[in-house]
């Protein structure tokens, strides 16, 4: 199997546009040790030639023309991207599709839930639906996906999308299909599992992890508070169903007793310290093991 990080941002990404504290201050500046990140995604293949996108970014149009393998190479109109997965319906996971549109034949696979967010919206119809099929995955079923690869989905701890949460009312916090994780398998069995929003660590999720090949996981935070601390948002990461990386409940913890081959932060939050290069908590996740995301990265199992 052939991966790449398409985009390894959180939602808004680095620098997210209207932020100008001092993280994106020096990515703006080109800073070596604060390299920028678009929004969330993954681009997966079985055989190299068809290629299958986990979450479709607000980015994508920049993602493929920064990926050549993504770009059209046969007849006029065509592509390598045979499907799109979405493990929810948030804006940094499916605004991409919109960049979709121009009648180019492609499935999406999604959760029902996940699915049903975008048959209520009527824009998403830019997506013909006699040219692009919409595929409802059972969670916990094997689905077989373009190119040699089977899919499988799973729910995750987390929430519905920020515009769906009710006024007034905190969103509950739940395994119901609204944020689902990805494990994709080549026929070789090789794993890859896709992760970008999740809660909290559960023991049915970690039994699930054990001996993957390769792990992507949610990074959106090192703290829980750390936007409130920072001056620069209301709400901890939990708040926005996301668990963080540092303390007791964290992810780093979490994974100390999960064995996997590689583990891989995705989806950090621009206020992140991990996403500067010069860090110390960059260095010490490095030190745990983990890679930090990045755009343009290749993993090969
Ligand atoms: C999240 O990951 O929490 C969401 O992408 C937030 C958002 O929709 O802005
Ligand atoms: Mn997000």
């Amino acid at each position: 199997m052939l991966a790449a990080i398409l985009g390894a941002g959180a939602g808004g990404g680095f620098p997210q546009w209207n932020s100008n504290a001092p993280a994106c201050r020096r990515a703006r500046a080109g800073d070596p040790s604060a390299r920028p990140r678009t929004q969330a995604s993954v681009a997966v293949s079985g055989d190299g030639a068809s290629w299958v996108l986990l979450n479709a970014s607000p980015d994508l149009r920049q993602q493929i023309e920064a990926n050549d393998f993504l770009r059209p190479r046969t007849c006029l109109r065509s592509t390598p991207l045979a499907a799109v997965v979405l493990t929810g319906g948030d804006v940094d996971a499916i605004a991409g599709l919109l960049v979709l549109r121009e009648r180019q034949p492609f499935t999406i696979f999604a959760a029902p839930r996940v699915l049903a967010v975008l048959d209520v919206n009527p824009i998403f119809e830019v997506l013909a639906r006699d040219v692009v099929v919409r595929e409802p995955v059972e969670l916990d079923a094997d689905i077989r996906l373009p190119g040699g690869l089977t899919l499988q989905l799973f729910a995750v701890p987390g929430k519905v999308p920020l515009y769906l949460e009710r006024p007034g009312e905190l969103p509950a916090i739940a395994e119901d299909g609204n944020t689902v994780g990805a494990c994709v398998t080549d026929d070789a069995g090789k794993t890859l599992f896709f992760v970008p929003g999740c809660a909290a660590m559960t023991p049915t999720l970690a039994k699930r992890l054990r001996g993957a090949h390769a792990v992507l996981f949610d990074g959106t935070l090192w703290h829980d508070d750390e936007m409130i601390r920072a001056g620069i948002g209301q709400k901890t990461g939990r708040r926005m169903g996301h668990m963080s990386l540092d303390g007791p409940d964290g992810t780093l913890a979490a994974f100390a007793g999960i064995p996997v081959r590689r583990k891989i932060l995705i989806h950090m939050n621009n206020s992140n310290p991990v996403l500067l290069d010069d860090s110390a908590e960059h260095a010490q996740v490095r030190a745990m093991g983990w890679d930090v995301g990045y755009d343009g990265m290749r993993i090969e199992l």
